[in-house]
Formats: C-alpha cells, sequence, structure tokens
C-alpha cells in the first residue's frame, strides 16, 4: 500500500507541534508542503524564532545547526544527516584555527556555509544576503579573513573595495556552470536577464545583470514579471520563481563535470532530502541535531553579531 507522505507528514505536524523549514534548493514537493521557505537568513531567523517544539529542518547540515545553536531547547531534525556541504568540508576546523593563528591582527567574517566549530573560531557570520552591508559596517583600517568560499569572497571585494584574506573554497555546484553553455542561452535569448548567485566564479558574474542571494535573485525576478531569465544558481529556486511568475521564462544553465553534464548544477546534499525520509524523521524523532552546549556557546557569538549587524541595516 503506498504512504500518502504529504497527508502523513501534515498529521505527525499537527500532533508533534513541528515546523517544516525548507530552502529554495529542496525538491519542490519539499517546497510545497513546508511552512517556511527561504535563503540561509530567512530560514535562520524562522528557526530563532519559531514557537513550534520541533524544527524539522529540509536544507543541509550547517543549516540545522544554526538553527540549534540559535534555538538551543528545540529538537531539531534533519532528514539526512549526510547532506552537508562543499564549502563546509572546504574548510577543515584544526586547518582553519591554524591559518587564524596566523593572522592574529585579522577580524574573522565566516560564510554561514560551514561547520559549528567554524563558526565557533569566527568574529561575524555572513549570509550572502547581509555580507555586503556587514563587512561596510567594519572599519576600514581593520584587516579581514573571509572564509570559506574564495568567490563570494572575491565579489565582495570588488564590492565593498576592501582587500580580504580569502581562504580557498568553493562550491562544487556554483563554480561547475559553464561559460559556453551561459553564452549559448544568451545567443538564443538575446532578451533575457542573466541572474547569478555570488557563490559563482567572477568568469560568470561580469554577464549578470543582477547578482544576489536566492532570495533576492526571486525578489528580482518578480519586480520584472514577463521577462525572460537565464538562472544561474542551482535549479531547485525555479519552483518558486514559476509559481510567482507564471507569466515569466526561466533558463536554468547546465554544469559541466568531467566533460558532461548529468543534473550536475543539482546540489547532490540538497537534493538527499525526500518526502520519505522527511516522514521517517519526523516517525523516529531521529536523526536529532546534537552539538556539545560549549560548542553553542561559542558558535552563537558570532551568528548573534550577524543578526544584531544585519538588523542595523533593515535586513530582517
Ligand atoms: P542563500 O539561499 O542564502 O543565497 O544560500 C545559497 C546556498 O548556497 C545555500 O547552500
Ligand atoms: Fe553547499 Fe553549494 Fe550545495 Fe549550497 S549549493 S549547500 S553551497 S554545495
Amino acid at each position: 500500500m503506498s504512504v500518502d507522505y504529504e497527508a502523513e507528514i501534515a498529521r505527525r505536524k499537527r500532533e508533534m507541534n513541528a515546523v517544516i523549514l525548507a530552502h529554495f534548493y529542496q525538491e519542490d514537493e519539499i517546497q510545497d508542503l513546508a511552512d517556511h521557505i527561504g535563503d540561509s537568513l530567512e530560514l535562520a531567523r524562522r528557526a530563532q524564532e519559531t514557537n513550534a517544539d520541533v524544527i524539522v529542518f529540509c536544507g543541509v547540515r550547517f543549516m540545522a545547526e544554526g538553527a540549534k545553536i540559535l534555538n538551543p531547547g528545540k529538537l531539531v531534525l534533519i532528514p539526512d544527516m549526510k547532506a552537508g556541504c562543499s564549502l563546509e568540508d572546504s574548510c577543515p576546523p584544526a586547518a582553519f584555527k591554524a591559518f587564524k593563528e596566523q593572522h592574529p591582527d585579522h577580524l574573522v567574517v565566516t560564510y554561514i556555509n560551514c561547520s559549528a566549530e567554524v563558526k565557533a573560531l569566527s568574529d561575524i557570520i555572513v549570509t550572502s544576503s547581509n555580507a555586503e552591508a556587514i563587512i561596510n559596517q567594519i572599519p576600514k583600517a581593520q584587516k579581514i579573513i573571509f572564509a570559506p568560499d574564495k568567490y563570494l569572497g572575491a565579489w565582495l571585494m570588488k564590492k565593498t573595495g576592501r582587500d580580504m584574506l580569502l581562504w580557498n573554497g568553493t562550491c562544487i555546484v556554483h563554480e561547475r556552470f559553464s561559460e559556453e553553455e551561459l553564452i549559448k542561452l544568451k545567443t538564443h535569448h538575446p532578451q533575457a536577464h542573466i541572474i547569478a548567485h555570488p557563490e559563482c566564479p567572477e568568469a560568470l558574474l561580469r554577464y549578470a545583470a543582477h547578482i544576489g542571494s536566492t532570495s533576492s535573485l526571486l525578489k528580482y525576478t518578480e519586480a520584472n514579471p514577463g521577462k525572460e531569465f537565464i538562472v544561474l544558481t542551482e535549479p531547485g529556486i525555479l519552483h518558486q520563481m514559476k509559481k510567482r511568475s507564471p507569466g515569466s521564462v526561466f533558463y536554468p544553465v547546465p554544469g559541466i563535470s568531467g566533460g558532461v553534464c548529468v543534473s550536475c548544477n543539482n546540489c547532490p546534499y540538497m537534493k538527499m532530502n525526500t518526502l520519505e525520509k522527511i516522514h521517517r524523521c519526523m516517525v523516529d524523532r531521529s536523526p536529532t541535531l546534537e552539538l556539545a552546549p560549549e560548542l553553542i556557546a561559542r558558535a552563537r557569538k558570532p551568528l548573534d553579531k550577524m543578526m544584531e549587524m544585519s538588523r542595523a541595516v533593515g535586513r530582517n
């Protein structure tokens, strides 16, 4: 007998007083059953403010860790504990600690896509939607380390005019988009607006009419109804774009991996979550996100700093 996962998840959610949070890169059916969808900052804010007893986090592990750090009293469930992130993998805490110790006069500004341990080694956390505004609040004379995404870091250096010491990490999804395929798409659809996430390399960002977080890209498409868009980010976001702007046309850009593209513009970690796994984690009340209280306390400080500096410039 087949299970009606949507109905079962809704029933469990009521029974356990849970809230389901989903990132824009989740599968369409997961986005459709979530209580809140959003970019990293919006989801962190939702996790911090929720009155629910249980948070079911449909995204990747660092996001669920963020929810636990910001709201440690809640049970945080994650459908697949293996849902990691290449940016997190590219920044091992021990190596990062050693790097930081070599530059004691630098302030450590870290992208939220990192482990709780790396957050705990940082002074301020940022997301792609508030990084520029936060860096602009740091005194000009202050030296900065930016980690782990070197492409986001390079884009921020350009936007803020600041020289920052960059960690050498990348997102395997955004670094793989093919410039050749992008040019082909633009040649076939010359009216299309190219929009891009700042995790893309500069070689791609230079073509973009608009660059920003997933939410910012979505807002741009909503503000320009009835147009064509070539989208340089994970294609999960196209579901919301199509829903909110039914009169517009969206073209995802293929990525290249080993010379061929086989769903290579999909984030393999985000796509680990399924309705079945969401249902299972609610039935089992497991896997849960557990962090040592001492680590939560250390990682909380730079996250609180982000929230404070973000609010100071009217970002959420
Ligand atoms: P945002 O949704 O905050 O733009 O982040 C994108 C991302 O890479 C999430 O993993
Ligand atoms: Fe990490 Fe990239 Fe996947 Fe986002 S899209 S979770 S940065 S691997």
